[in-house]
């Protein structure tokens, strides 16, 4: 059982603009994941072109990639058990339509093209995508009782 396992969750610009920062990490907090690194930045086409590289040949390519430059995104990296497959199932399906309520894009999305987050798929993706969002010293590591002001 790995309860280091690392996922990064990207807050999408419309996700930024619409508020759902705050209540997005309040769900991975409540979940029981550890937040261990967070930055809020306006993705170049250079890195998004990284990101989403496996998916140059689709036809919505360009259109995924106008949608998440439009503007800032919440970059976070989460850590837990199961955190890739757990973090899926909280983001909800790709597509809005086919996400249950209780899911992230379930209760906050209606179109595929403004689903306000993403997630990694697996465990090697999310080590790809954490390489390439953050630097290895943004990544932090700690523990609840580190000063002991935790009873
Ligand atoms: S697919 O079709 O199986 O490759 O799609 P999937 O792997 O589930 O999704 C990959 C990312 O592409 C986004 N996507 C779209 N964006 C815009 N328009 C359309 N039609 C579309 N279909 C898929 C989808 O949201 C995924 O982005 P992330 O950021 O990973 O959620």
């Amino acid at each position: 059982m790995n309860n280091q396992e690392r996922t990064f969750i990207m807050v999408k610009p419309d996700g930024v603009q619409r508020r759902l920062v705050g209540k997005i990490i309040q769900r991975f907090e409540d979940r029981g994941f550890k937040l261990v690194a967070l930055k809020f930045v306006a993705p170049d086409q250079g890195l998004l072109t990284q990101h989403y590289a496996d998916l140059k040949e689709r036809p919505f390519f360009p259109s995924l990639l106008k949608y998440v430059s439009s503007g800032p995104v919440a970059a976070m990296v989460w850590e837990g058990k199961d955190a890739v497959k757990t973090g899926r199932v909280m983001l909800g399906e790709t597509n809005p339509l086919a996400s249950k309520p209780g899911t992230i894009r379930g209760d906050f999305a209606i179109d595929v093209g403004r689903n306000v987050i993403h997630g990694s798929d697996s465990v090697e993706s999310a080590n790809r995508e954490i390489g390439l969002w953050f630097q290895p010293q943004e990544l932090v590591n700690w523990n609840t009782n580190d000063h002991g002001w935790v009873y």
